[in-house]
């Protein structure tokens, strides 16, 4: 992120040099927000956060997809802003996918820290979106699960 410039300005100046769809808007998190992530994870099928409002306030960057003022899809990145970013949560509502939805959260989030390496575990049946975006798989992905539940 440009320092002296607020986030939505940076965010407004990487939207401008994308396509967006018509009535389509791409724009940061609120918390009201909430119940209608919480329904596409639902619909997705993916367990809730305990405390989801909690884990979206520590993350960076968080965008939402909004068509017609409905959340139709979200990312949440992890990022130090300069050497890497992760990718946590990426959904678009099913009835929305095909229109390049999720295509344009990872390169508004990747334009938003252009420096950074972007990296994520990727469920099986979005391997070829991952691919088809222009993500390479790589055999070296190690991972540790938690040391205990979670409960914040
Ligand atoms: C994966 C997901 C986010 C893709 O979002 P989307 O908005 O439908 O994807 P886009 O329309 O932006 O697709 C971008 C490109 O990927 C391709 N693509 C998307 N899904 C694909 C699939 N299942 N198989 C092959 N190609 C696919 C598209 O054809 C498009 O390619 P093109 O630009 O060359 O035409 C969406 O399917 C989804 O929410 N899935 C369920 C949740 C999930 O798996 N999230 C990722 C967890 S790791």
């Amino acid at each position: 992120m440009t320092e002296g410039i607020s986030q939505q300005e940076q965010l407004d100046t990487v939207l401008s040099t994308l396509n967006l769809p018509p009535a389509l808007q791409i724009r940061y998190w609120r918390e009201d927000d909430m119940p209608a992530i919480n329904y596409l994870l639902e619909l997705q099928g993916w367990p809730l956060y305990p405390n989801p409002e909690k884990v979206w306030r520590h993350s960076c960057p968080t965008l939402v997809a909004e068509k017609d003022t409905r959340v139709v899809g979200y990312v949440r990145g992890l990022t130090d802003e300069s050497v890497i970013m992760h990718i946590a949560d990426l959904i678009v509502d099913a009835n929305y996918r095909g229109l390049g939805i999720g295509r344009l959260l990872i390169e508004t989030c990747h334009l938003l820290y252009p420096t950074t390496i972007v990296n994520l575990i990727a469920e099986k049946p979005a391997i070829p979106f991952y691919e088809a975006i222009g993500f390479e798989q790589l055999p070296e992905c190690f991972v540790k699960k938690p040391l205990q539940r979670n409960n914040i």
